[in-house]
């Protein structure tokens, strides 16, 4: 439940599904181009659509393109703000939303069922992503959160990572097991109100009650975003979030306090030895990754880990202008 992205409340909507948008290469670095990449899901022969979103010309052949992977549960639009590395760095972005989250295929009919949803199937989409955009031959990811799970799974993996030149690893951790013990630590460190009514209403299985979301969202100005007021694109991840819990919870499981879906067992400890890019790992200091992925930085051959003092989990709002300068940095430099 860690990398679980929000107290997702759990309503059920129809599935939703759009007509394809006509996909072409935007000539402005301000105006993104959205559309929709049809891919065959392997497991079922399902056929699903990733929603993508393109700040920049692709073919450019100034700078390789990044392609950004969300956390779990959430969407593209909290991710909005990174085309300033468009506009600035000329570093063309594609945010897109995973299957079961935001505007890509949800599917209701496979709700609960731990064979569909897995680490696997979204890697999947990622590489059936990268070869619909026509980037395989050069790209760069950087994943926050549950993305760095898909996009480790994809860097470690010798016929999905064709093409992959850098990494970056934003909050991740080294297995999910680790992610809890740490999400234990941070919630020791909260002040003692919150955590007791948190605790409380856990012992008395009330966690549905107002007070409990009241100290989670409080709670969450500690660990998630440090900023008294929360920008637009972050609340409207969490209302599309708050839409369609199904996915999330097969994934992640249905305990605030541990990670019980079909990721429960996921862990890198061995599969991050086979990551081969250069890769940047960058978290918050008050972040829930922290220790938890301290063995990533001892396994990934290529690596270097920034901590950001004044941050938690979402530094891209946090410490604005370090986080973008970092990025960039990293990405333009030979
Ligand atoms: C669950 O997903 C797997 C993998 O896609 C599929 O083979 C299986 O039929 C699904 N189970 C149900 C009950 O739909
Ligand atoms: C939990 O239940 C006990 C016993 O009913 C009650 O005294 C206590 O206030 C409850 N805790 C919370 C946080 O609601
Ligand atoms: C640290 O972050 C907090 C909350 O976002 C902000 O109010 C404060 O000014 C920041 N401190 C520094 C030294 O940047
Ligand atoms: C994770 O491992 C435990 C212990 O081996 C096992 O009981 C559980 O079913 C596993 N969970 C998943 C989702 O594979
Ligand atoms: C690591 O890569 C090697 C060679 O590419 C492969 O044989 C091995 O199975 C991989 N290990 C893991 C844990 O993925």
């Amino acid at each position: 439940m860690v990398l679980y992205f929000v107290i997702a409340f759990y309503l059920r909507v129809l599935s939703f599904r759009t007509q394809a948008v006509q996909f072409s290469i935007s000539t402005s670095s301000l105006t993104p181009i959205s559309g929709k990449a049809p891919f065959t899901i392997s497991s079922n022969g399902a056929l699903a659509e990733t929603f993508f979103m393109v700040f920049g010309d692709l073919r450019s052949a100034e700078q390789v393109p990044l392609v950004v992977g969300h956390g779990g549960g959430g969407t593209h639009h909290y991710l909005k703000s990174l085309s300033q590395l468009t506009e600035e760095n000329s570093i063309p972005i594609i945010l897109y939303d995973q299957i079961g989250f935001g505007l890509s295929s949800h599917f209701p009919e496979q709700a609960g069922n731990t064979s569909f949803w897995t680490v696997s199937v979204l890697a999947e989409q990622l590489h059936e992503l990268i070869k619909y955009l026509g980037i395989e031959k050069g790209y760069n990811y950087l994943g926050h959160s549950f993305g760095t799970v898909i996009g480790i799974e994809l860097s470690s993996q010798p016929a999905l990572r064709t093409g992959l030149r850098k990494l970056i690893l934003w909050s991740p951790v080294a297995s999910m097991k680790l992610a809890d013990e740490m999400f234990q630590k941070r919630r020791e460190m909260l002040p003692k109100g919150i955590r007791k009514k948190l605790e409380g209403h856990e012992a008395n299985g009330t966690t549905d009650s107002k007070e409990y979301k009241q100290a989670m969202t409080a709670s969450q100005h500690h660990n998630f975003c440090r900023l008294e007021v929360w920008p637009d694109e972050l609340l409207e991840s969490l209302s599309y979030s708050s839409k369609d819990g199904d996915a999330a919870l097969t994934l992640f499981g249905d305990s605030p306090l541990e990670t019980k879906g079909s990721v429960q067992n996921w862990s890198a400890l061995k599969t991050a030895y086979n990551i081969t890019v250069p890769t940047l790992l960058l978290n918050g200091h008050y972040d829930w990754s922290d220790e938890a992925m301290t063995p990533l930085f001892w396994a990934i051959p290529f690596v270097r880990w920034v901590t950001f003092s004044n941050s938690s989990h979402l530094l891209h709002f946090e410490e604005k202008e370090r986080f973008m300068n970092m990025v960039s940095t990293w990405l333009t430099r030979d």
